[in-house]
Parts: structure tokens; sequence; C-alpha cells
């Protein structure tokens, strides 16, 4: 084995995947380290005393992104030895010591719930000249044991619960993350809080089934998704309060009517449908039929006339026949998407779908893919085009790195771009929509 010295530790490096619950989860990492260690984070792996990688095991593409990476790494620690090198995340819970079987000089590897375990690990790493792993699923909570999040600005992702036990047939989430938990109330306020006092003023509150939620409230009882919501809408300072993601059996009519009722609560729902096939929902133990995903969009229309919607799709699960796909795009046709998130299923170790033979060809997976995009990208084209003359409010987020304008996102999470001046990002600012873009918008900034 690699000596590692105790020379000091300065920098450290994180690349993230996948979902934003990883995104969550990397910030609190560089939080934690630069609490234990002082750490600071750097932009670029070659500068950094610690390399971690927050990965993502939703699709097999995703997976083998992780080892391609890791051969990156690997040569900067063949120059640098002193180098640690961490797997996070959905992999590192998945595939355990294996991956140190096939890549040995990680260092660490580690899961979602493990991670804030980290410092420990380091501490052991550096003292034992050991490589480690920690995949078990604690009982205890991860959360009590992380230090007060820092935000980067004016928005903030908050984890309201971690897991899930809907075990669709085709997803390794529930065995990555384990079972669904919902963090107490009180818990979620706090942090909220924490984040507003640091100046931010848009809040996601995150988990794999949000409105799922049932968590401690704070007179003691079981507060759904819902009543958290009206809770975090009042807090003092917040602008824009958005969620993700939500799974159709969880739709409530309470929830229906806060998007009337919440002022911050900002008018956009993702609320994934996977396939408008009833053959293939059932397949997929999604727990519900196509009929009963229409009338949840007539009543969020009905009581939310500008709210956007999206969902993610599946083509090409085991079994899917032209008829089911053809079904697929009829609740397309029906619902008339603002966006949508097209896959082609990718079988993943341990779960039950993967035990069926993946039964429809890849030629056949690329076809549907590509009716799917068509469909679905001439509904946002529409819908884009449909934004313009209107004045929206934009949150401006950054620089454009295409045309150094400044670009953000309307209340309905549309992408626009102005042009502006950098001192305006972290406000919310009035753009008339001029020109509409495939996937973004164009405006003129409205002076005041
Ligand atoms: N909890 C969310 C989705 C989480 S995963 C929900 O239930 O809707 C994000 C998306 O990845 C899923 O909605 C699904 O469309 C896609 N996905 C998950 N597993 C997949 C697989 N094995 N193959 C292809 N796409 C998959
Ligand atoms: Fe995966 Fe289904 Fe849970 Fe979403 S609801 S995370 S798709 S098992
Ligand atoms: Fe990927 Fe894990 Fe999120 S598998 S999508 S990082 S929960």
């Amino acid at each position: 084995m690699k000596q590692q010295s105790t020379t000091s530790l300065d920098t450290l490096f994180i690349k993230t995947y996948g979902c934003q619950m990883n995104e969550y989860d990397s910030s609190r990492m560089a939080d934690l380290m630069k609490e234990a260690y002082g750490l600071r984070l750097v932009a670029k792996p070659e500068d950094a005393d610690v390399i971690l990688m927050n990965t993502c095991s939703i699709r097999e593409k995703a997976e083998d992104k992780v080892y391609s990476e890791l051969g990156r790494y690997r040569k900067i620690k063949d120059k640098r030895p002193d180098l640690i090198i961490g797997v996070g995340g959905c992999v590192g819970q998945q595939e355990g010591k294996r991956i140190q079987q096939r890549a040995p000089y990680v260092d660490a590897v580690f899961g979602p719930q493990t991670y804030h375990k980290l410092p420990e690990m380091i501490a052991t790493i550096r003292r034992d000249r050991v490589r480690v792993s920690e995949t078990d699923m604690p009982e205890i909570e991860k959360f009590d044991h992380l230090p007060t999040p820092k935000s980067n600005g004016f928005s903030g992702f908050v984890t309201i619960m971690e897991g899930c036990d809907k075990f669709c047939t085709f997803c390794v989430v529930p065995y990555t993350r384990g079972a669904e938990i919902s963090r107490p109330v009180s818990d979620i306020l706090h942090e909220c809080q924490q984040l507003l006092d640091e100046g931010v003023i848009e809040i996601s509150l995150l988990g794999q089934n949000v409105n799922g939620y049932r968590g401690e409230g704070e007179d003691g009882d079981e507060w759904d998704f819902t009543m958290l919501l009206y809770a975090v809408g009042k807090l003092e300072g917040l602008k824009r309060l958005r969620f993700s993601t939500s799974h159709p059996m969880e739709m409530t009519d309470e929830l229906v009517v806060a998007f009337a009722d919440i002022p911050v609560l900002m008018p956009y729902l993702h609320l994934p449908v996977q396939s408008g096939s009833d053959a293939m929902l059932k397949a997929m133990h999604r727990g519900h039929v196509r009929d009963d995903y229409f009338p949840m969009i007539d009543d969020l229309r009905k009581h939310c006339p500008d709210i956007s919607l999206s969902s993610d799709f599946i083509v090409g699960f085991p079994g899917e026949t032209d008829e089911d796909f053809e079904q697929t795009l009829d609740l397309v046709r029906r619902v008339d998407y603002d966006f949508a998130y097209c896959f082609k299923y990718s079988p993943r170790p341990g779960t039950p779908a993967s035990k069926s033979d993946d039964n429809v060809a890849e030629d056949v997976k690329d076809v549907r893919l590509q009716q799917l995009l068509e469909l679905t990208r001439e509904q946002t084209r529409h819908h884009m085009q449909q934004q313009i003359g209107k004045t929206v409010q934009v949150l401006v987020e950054r620089e454009s790195r295409t045309d150094g304008d400044m670009q953000g996102r309307s209340s309905d999470y549309r992408i626009v771009h102005f042009e502006g001046q950098t001192r305006q990002i972290g406000q919310i600012m009035p753009v008339r929509i001029t020109q509409a873009y495939g996937q973004s918008l164009r405006g003129e900034l409205i002076l005041a």
C-alpha cells in the first residue's frame, strides 16, 4: 500500500453527479470538511489535497462516468501519492468495497447516509494509512452531525426527507438512499431560517417524493407536506419557494390549492408520470393508472392557470409495445408539458425490473426516445413562444456563458436572458420577453 503522509491538508475538490439532493449533499460535505480541516474548495482536481466524488447510479451511463473520471484522478495521484480520493453518493452505496477492488487508489468509499463520517474517515486514512469504506445505513440521522449550512448567496436547498419506499421496479434509489425518513418540521424551519439569515431569498425543498412528506410537526402531531409548505411560506424574507420531486400518488387537493394560496410558492410543478400506458405503469409499480393523472393536471391548471408542468419519461421499459408507447405520446399530447425529461430504460443491478428481459431492442428504444423528444421539445418551444410580450419576474442567477448577458429564471422556471449587470445577481427583476428559443427566452429589462 502507498504511504500517506501527515502533511497538512488545505484544498478540496468535489465532483457532483446526479440529482439536486446530491448537490445539497456536496455542499454539506464542503461545510463539513471546512469545519473539520479548514479545507477550501478549489475548481480543479489537480489543485486539491482531497478529491471527493458524489456519484449517481440512476442509469448505467451515470455509473460509467465515475470510473472514467476516477482514471483521471489516478494520474494525479501517481504524481502526488498524498492525495486522498473518496467516492461517495449512490454508486458508493451500491458498489461499496467493489470500487476499491476495481480502483485500489480510492481511499474512502461512503454513501449518501454516511458522509457525516468523512472527517473521521480522513483521520483514519491519515493515521493508519488504510483504505476505508462506510456504507451501513445508520439509524441515527446524519443531519444531527452536520454543521450549519452555508449558502452560496441568494438561493438555497433544504433536504426535507431522505430515501424512498416506493420501490418502482426500475429504480435504484430505495437501495442507495434507504428507507423514507422525513425530518422534523422544526429542523427544516430552523435550516431555512439559517439560510434566510444569510441573505437567501429562494429556497428549494428537496426529496425523492417531497409530497409524501410526513414529519413531526411543531405541535407534536404528524404534518403532511402541505402543512410544511404553509409554515415555510410564512418565513420572513423568503421570496421564492420551490420543491422537487413530487409523486402523482401523493398529490392532494390541499397541495393543489396551496399553489393559489401561498404567495411565495412558485407556479411550477415537476410531476413525473414515466409512462402513459396502464400496463407499463403497473409493471413499473407506480401505483396509479393514466386516468388518475389527468384530473390532477386539470385541477392544478384550474387553481393556478399560469403553472408550468413537467415530467420524466422512460421509454423501452421491458415489455413496452408500440401501443404502450403510443399511449405515452397520447398522454403527452393531452397534458401539453412545459418541460419534459426523457430517458431510455437502463437496467439497474438489484432492481426487480432488471430480472425481466430487457427486451426492447436498442434501436427501437432510440426511435421512441427520438419521437418523444420531438414531441416534448415542440411543446416546450410552443410554451416559450406564448411568453413573448409578457413581463416576467426574473431571479438573476449569473452571467450567461454563451453571450455575456445576464441569465436567471422566471417564477415558472423558464431560463431568461437579458442585457443587465452583474450587480443584479441575486435580485428579482422585471423583464419583458421579446424572443423565444427552443429552451429559453430573451427579454428586456424594465427599468423603474
Ligand atoms: N423520485 C422521482 C424520480 C427520481 S429518479 C420520481 O419518482 O418521480 C429521476 C428519473 O430518472 C425518474 O423519474 C425516471 O424517469 C428516471 N429513471 C430512474 N431509474 C431509471 C432507469 N433504471 N432507467 C431509465 N430511467 C430511469
Ligand atoms: Fe425511484 Fe420510484 Fe422512489 Fe422515484 S418514487 S425515487 S422513481 S422508487
Ligand atoms: Fe442519482 Fe442517487 Fe440522485 S442515484 S438521481 S444521485 S438519489
